[in-house]
């Protein structure tokens, strides 16, 4: 047993947010620091996310690298994950980004153009696209930045951003990560630059994955140009978890808190979580300690083969609610005494804290929280929501004492209040709509799209500017409960014979100040069979 007695701060918990929750939600939605290392010439001192309202909460999702490296990534294996993302209840968690990684998915034909692997992905990359969007999840895609991607085995984007995105674009990717191999010789800002330029030229906002291993320092631009950027180098090699080495991407990652937040995020690579190599104690450790540092939730195990532990944690809804925070904030390392680490710094929108105590040794530690070390006063009085065994306990007077075992995590919630909301979580049933029509005379056709919060805390209402549609297209939305959907109606009168496609834009809007918070995207697919009348 360990009797941790006294703690040493390191650093004080950052961000001090006053106010309403939804205030503080809107303000760090719209109003986040700038860029601070110097940009290419004309390029916006924005963070991309203010512009297509995407990722403002930790992308979530599924990717195949480490789990199955380059083999056998195909269609069958990852259309076997996209059911078992649904099958599992990792869906309603909030998991929506998947796709292949470095699978070989595509060559280069002489023309310079794209083509798909047709050998692997069958129903070609669009096709792959349709069956995720048609279960109401995203379409993750993986490249490089240089001349080959990082086996060789696929052409890189170098000289042909434009191309390259515009046929990601084509295939309706919805994130697009973007590797760093084979890049001698290349700026990197510029080189990333270029690739943020060519997805906005394409015309469909992504979710813009930087994955440059920390080279280049991205954490203090690359918010400017995507969504999230790798820290550090992988997190193990295909097929077995390595925990010493996931450890120490932790804590490097950990000390970049301050470069994170809505819409720009550090990104201590994909998952380990349930895969060989790591016991069931260490996968919930980290995922505890990715929560905490508001991370991309990419899990890289094998979903078709989870136990019951593996899906408790990944779906743990508590735990989730931490990293999704609207807030953002990004928790970082109190203290460490070598053994045990202090992480707190993690503000929430109700005006609670996340903490998460970690106990690198061998037996127990044993210790106590003040609360002036973990943001709130001296003199508060709080409760203590338990994240993995569910219980709240409190109110406590100037701390509370946690014990620990080797390898664990104790993962609190502290609040001024005995309600601990979780804050909205969207899932939808589908992202495709699909609709055609085969008569000459003029009809209406509708389809729909639901939306569901399975957080506990209220989604303000979606709406979608009349003006974005085209004119054949009409979207209202109807509410009930937790559920919102969009009804999208369209007339065929005066259409000609041909397929049509419009993206639908809806951005959330937060209901005091009207101003945008979130955006969620969908399409339409709409094949007219013959010339209508009008
Ligand atoms: C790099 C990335 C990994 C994976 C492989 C594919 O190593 O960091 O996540 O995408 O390339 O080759």
């Amino acid at each position: 047993m360990k009797d941790v007695r006294r703690a040493r701060s390191r650093r004080l918990p950052a961000v001090f947010l006053a106010g309403a929750a939804f205030l503080a939600l809107t303000l760090a939605a719209i109003m986040p620091a700038r860029p601070q290392v110097p940009l290419p010439e004309g390029w916006p001192r924005t963070y991309h996310a203010e512009v297509d309202g995407l990722a403002l909460t930790p992308p979530m999702g599924w990717y195949p690298w480490n789990a199955f490296g380059q083999e056998p990534q195909n269609e069958k294996l990852i259309k076997e994950i996209v059911d078992a993302l649904v099958a599992s209840g990792m869906k309603d968690a909030g998991y929506a980004y998947v796709g292949p990684d470095e699978g070989v998915c595509f060559s280069r034909g002489t023309d310079g153009k794209l083509t798909t692997n047709l050998a692997r992905y069958p129903s070609g990359l669009r096709g792959l696209g349709d069956y995720i969007h048609a279960k109401g999840l995203r379409y993750a895609l993986y490249t490089d930045a240089g001349t080959k991607t990082c086996s060789q085995a696929m052409p890189g984007t170098k000289g042909y951003e434009y191309e390259d995105m515009k046929a990601f674009a084509d295939w309706r990717a919805d994130y697009i990560k973007i590797d760093w191999c084979n890049t001698e010789g290349q700026d990197i800002v510029r080189t990333y630059a270029e690739l943020g330029k060519a997805q906005r030229a394409a015309g469909r906002p992504v979710v813009h994955s930087l994955c440059s291993w920390g080279e280049g320092y991205p954490w203090t631009w690359a918010g400017a140009i995507g969504h999230m950027w790798r820290t550090t180098t992988d997190i193990c090699g295909p097929g077995q978890a390595d925990w010493a080495r996931a450890v120490r991407i932790a804590f490097a990652n950990e000390k970049l808190a301050e470069f994170a937040g809505p819409g720009r995020w550090n990104d201590p690579d994909m998952m380990v979580v349930g895969m060989p190599g790591l016991s069931e104690v260490q996968g919930r450790s980290l995922f505890s300690l990715w929560c905490m540092m508001a991370s991309p939730l990419i899990a890289g195990n094998d979903l078709r083969a989870m136990d019951k532990p593996t899906i408790d944690i990944l779906t743990n809804l508590e735990a989730i609610a931490v990293d999704q925070d609207p807030l953002g904030a990004q928790g970082h390392v109190v203290w460490n005494d070598g053994d045990v680490s202090l992480w707190a710094g993690k503000p929430l929108f109700d005006g609670s804290r996340a903490v998460a105590v970690f106990f690198q040794g061998r037996t127990k530690a044993r210790l106590r929280i003040g609360w002036e070390e973990v943001g709130f006063a001296g003199s508060d009085e709080l409760f203590v929501r338990n994240l993995w065994t569910h219980e709240t306990t409190g109110p406590h007077a100037g701390g509370v004492d946690v014990s620990v075992g080797g390898g664990d995590v104790a993962f609190l919630r502290i609040s001024k209040s005995k309600d601990f909301p979780i804050p909205p979580i969207v899932v939808a049933d589908t992202v495709l709509v699909k609709l055609k029509s085969t008569g000459a005379r003029p009809e209406t056709l509708v389809g729909t799209v639901t939306v569901t919060n399975k957080g506990s805390h209220d989604l303000p209402p979606w709406r979608v500017d009349p003006r974005s549609l085209p004119q054949w297209l009409k979207v209202s939305i109807t509410a009930s409960g937790k559920t919102q959907t969009f009804v999208n109606t369209v007339s065929t009168a005066g259409l000609k014979k041909g397929a049509y496609h419009a993206l639908v834009r809806a951005d959330n809007v937060e209901p005091v100040s009207g101003k945008a918070m979130s955006a969620f995207y969908y399409d339409v697919d709409f094949e007219v069979g013959r010339n209508v009348r009008r």
